[in-house]
């Protein structure tokens, strides 16, 4: 299934990385097949690319119905790397393709397979389409070395892509550091929130990190360099320390008198539970990432430089940066993004069989302006909580954080700009009717699946403003779930819908 949009210019001028670069497009490369554009990399990497003048198609695992901050000026095509079939159309007529998918989201005992699978069915696809090159974004790692999970499978994609005809060029980075990174916000949050922090052994390992707009450079730069073709490149910044020195580096920027704290003890799972209850991050990523960080993650050569020369941004320009970016409120990409692990919660409100059952509606009229109304329901979660009953919201978010679910800490990307796919503490935006409509789709731990909907409709001269609660629930588990918290709705929703208008 494809959907072709116009080219539209890109706005956002100040997202470019690339306009330094010293490498000009080359012709015989101009139809671009970006995987994994729904996720942070890919995000920043398509406007890049339509910037420089290629044709650009976005494989995506969903209609990017709405989502004109990823798909304008692009092609989308709706593929799976699981599905063999669908890559052949994704592939179709492409000459180079960047490959950025990882399940992560999947667990540890899940995504190695499944990211295996993926490369293998992309491998051949390319193939079959005659592709010229692939480019893949790896982690840095010895392979001779006792690699994590995460690193392992990182290594074993590029292992099985490298397997087909077509060259493959690939690039290692260590942790990535940017606005809206998973790595970032954790390094962040931990200083923000912690006065003490924990020192196990293993936060003494040594790293390379890495800028994003420096990651961004090497990915464009490498398909306009016809020599890295069948080339492998460890990509990093200039300094190379340890994750503690790292957390010291972002205490010195936040001016935080954080006390580091050396401990005996070490255990991964102990300390990845602990960082998610403070961190936007959850579980899941944090586990994968916390694993690596036995592993020393170093560049073994500077290879790159000769082909692709640029001055890289040293790690304390790019916290600051990222720092910015945050308090300016101009985060492009972030980690959450992508897709949460189960598919079947991106199911939407219109796919989703059998209807659901339950709704509780909550009203009210307004004499004022529609877009004020809207302004303000788009306002909600994040930094500006969810006003009355903030706290209920918050103990929610609690459980669910408790139960290893998403909780309330994810925020927002924007406080003040909303679209579609951006995450709301646990909810995710499903669809944005300007001045209208806002539906939002649970995310949180529960037994069923749920919905929140507000509409801003005319009435006589007036504006009637609701918020819709839907959920679909298959057990009676699920059903009793729904009557447990339905007094808890009644003071919940009545209390938003009252301040969203106060607000507007
Ligand atoms: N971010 C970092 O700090 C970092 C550091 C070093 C290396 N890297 C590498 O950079 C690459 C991109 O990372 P990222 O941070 O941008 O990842 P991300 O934000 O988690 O995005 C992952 C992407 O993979 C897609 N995907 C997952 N399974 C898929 C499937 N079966 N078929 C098609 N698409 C699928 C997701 O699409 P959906 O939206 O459909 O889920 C999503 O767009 C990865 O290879 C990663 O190892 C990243």
């Amino acid at each position: 299934m494809m959907e072709t949009k116009e080219k539209s210019p890109v706005e956002n001028k100040d997202i470019l990385y690339c306009a330094s670069l010293a490498t000009i497009p080359d012709p015989s490369c101009k139809n671009v097949l970006v995987t994994g554009a729904s996720g942070y990399i890919g995000g920043r990497l398509v406007p890049e690319l339509l910037a420089r003048g290629y044709r650009v198609r976005i494989m995506a695992r969903q209609a990017l119905r709405n989502r004109e901050d990823v798909a304008s000026g692009a092609e989308v095509v709706v593929a799976d790397a699981l599905n063999r079939a669908s890559l052949d159309e994704a592939l179709e007529g492409m000459d180079v393709a960047y490959y950025l998918i990882h399940s992560m989201l999947l667990g540890p005992c899940k995504f190695e397979k499944v990211d295996r699978t993926a490369a293998i069915n992309f491998r051949e696809a390319a193939q079959k389409a005659r592709l010229k090159r692939i480019v893949y974004l790896g982690g840095l790692g010895d392979s001779k070395s006792n690699l994590s999970t995460h690193l392992k499978s990182r290594l074993q994609v590029s292992q099985e892509l490298q397997m087909g005809q077509v060259p493959v060029t690939i690039l290692r980075a260590a942790i990535i550091i940017g606005s809206g990174s998973a790595s970032y916000e954790i390094i962040n949050n931990l200083v923000k929130n912690l006065p003490v922090l924990p020192v196990p052994a293993w936060a003494r390992t040594l790293c390379q990190p890495i800028a994003v707009r420096d990651v961004i450079k090497y990915l464009v730069g490498a398909i306009e360099a016809p020599q890295t073709a069948g080339q492998s490149y460890d990509i990093g910044g200039e300094s190379v320390l340890s994750y503690e020195e790292m957390l010291r580096m972002h205490a010195d920027i936040l001016g935080k008198k954080t006390l580091f704290i050396p401990v005996p003890f070490s255990s991964i799972r102990l300390f990845s539970y602990l960082a998610s209850l403070f961190t936007p991050v959850p579980h899941q990523i944090i586990r994968c990432l916390m694993e690596s960080i036995v592993n020393e993650v170093v560049c073994k050569d500077n290879c790159i430089h000769a082909v692709l020369p640029f001055p890289l941004l040293p790690l304390r320009e790019a916290l600051v940066r990222a720092l910015t970016r945050e308090e300016q409120d101009r985060v492009s990409t972030r980690w959450s993004d992508a897709y949460p692990p189960a598919h079947e919660l991106a199911i939407t409100l219109e796919e989703v069989l059998p209807r659901p059952q339950f709704t509780v509606v909550y009203s009210l009229t307004s004499t004022k302006d529609r877009a004020a109304l809207f302004t303000s329901i788009c306002e909600i979660g994040g930094k500006e909580g969810w006003f009355n009953s903030n706290w209920m919201w918050k103990l929610r978010g609690q459980i669910d954080r408790l139960l290893l679910g998403v909780g309330t800490a994810r925020g927002r990307r924007s406080q003040h700009s909303l679209r579609v796919n951006d995450v709301i503490d646990f909810w995710r935006v499903e669809n944005i009717e300007a001045d209208r409509t806002l539906l939002l789709r649970a995310e949180m731990k529960l037994p069923g699946k749920a919905w929140l909907m507000f509409t801003i409709e005319p009435v006589d001269g007036k504006n009637k403003l609701s918020v819709t609660a839907l959920y679909q629930a298959n057990t009676i588990a699920a059903k009793l779930y729904w009557y447990f918290f339905l007094p808890f709705h009644h003071f919940i929703f009545r209390d938003l819908i009252t301040e969203i208008e106060k607000r507007s």
